[in-house]
């Protein structure tokens, strides 16, 4: 199986949004991603069509695309919006059912990864997606992480207060930092991008 032409238009806008980030720590890590993507292709499940599933949550899409679709990220927007309808949204793993607010008010999807509707191991990448109001749990992993914003939001690590990147923004996580994410009045959408 090949990528198909939605995925790899996808990552081509990935790559540019890769590619403009200039400053800082952040600027090594998409050289790092970059290459990896630029490498190789992983390997698409055979049942990736099959494999897409939706939530609630997901009615919220459109309308945040559709804005994001005028902005500064609007081509990569559009790829993600030719996407997300393939994707498989689920709950993350650890969300409590009795935390109705979190439960009902956000989605994952994983596009590249070891669960991606792409089989990677040297890469991660997907969106996540919440209803106004919400706060994703403090977390961290072991991989650097960027963050590309597709609507407001903010953005907390324990190197930086909370912040709004803007529409052409993005947010880097260092190696095993703790951080999160929050909605403001408006549903958030963000991509991220890990190497692996
Ligand atoms: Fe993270």
């Amino acid at each position: 199986m090949t990528r198909s032409a939605d995925l790899q238009l996808f990552l081509d806008e990935i790559a540019l949004a890769l590619g403009g980030i200039t400053e800082g720590a952040a600027a090594a890590a998409a050289l790092r991603i970059g290459a990896r993507l630029a490498g190789r292709q992983g390997t698409p499940l055979e049942t990736a069509g099959a494999a897409a599933e939706r939530l609630p949550i997901c009615d919220e899409i459109a309308a945040v695309l559709a804005v994001a679709e005028r902005g500064p990220r609007g081509r990569l927007a559009r790829a993600f919006g030719a996407l997300q309808g393939q994707l498989a949204w689920r709950r993350r793993p650890s969300a409590d059912p009795d935390d109705a607010r979190f439960w009902h008010g956000h989605a994952n999807a994983e596009i590249l990864g070891p669960k991606g509707m792409e089989r990677r191991s040297d890469l991660w990448i997907g969106a996540s997606l919440m209803a106004p109001g919400v706060d994703y749990p403090r977390h961290s992993h072991a991989p650097e992480e960027i963050y590309f914003a597709l609507s407001p939001g903010e953005w907390w690590n324990a190197q930086m207060d909370w912040t709004d990147p803007g529409p052409a923004g993005h947010v880097y996580n260092p190696p095993g930092i703790a951080h999160a994410m929050r909605s403001g009045s408006s549903p958030m959408l963000a991509l991220w991008v890990l190497p692996l």
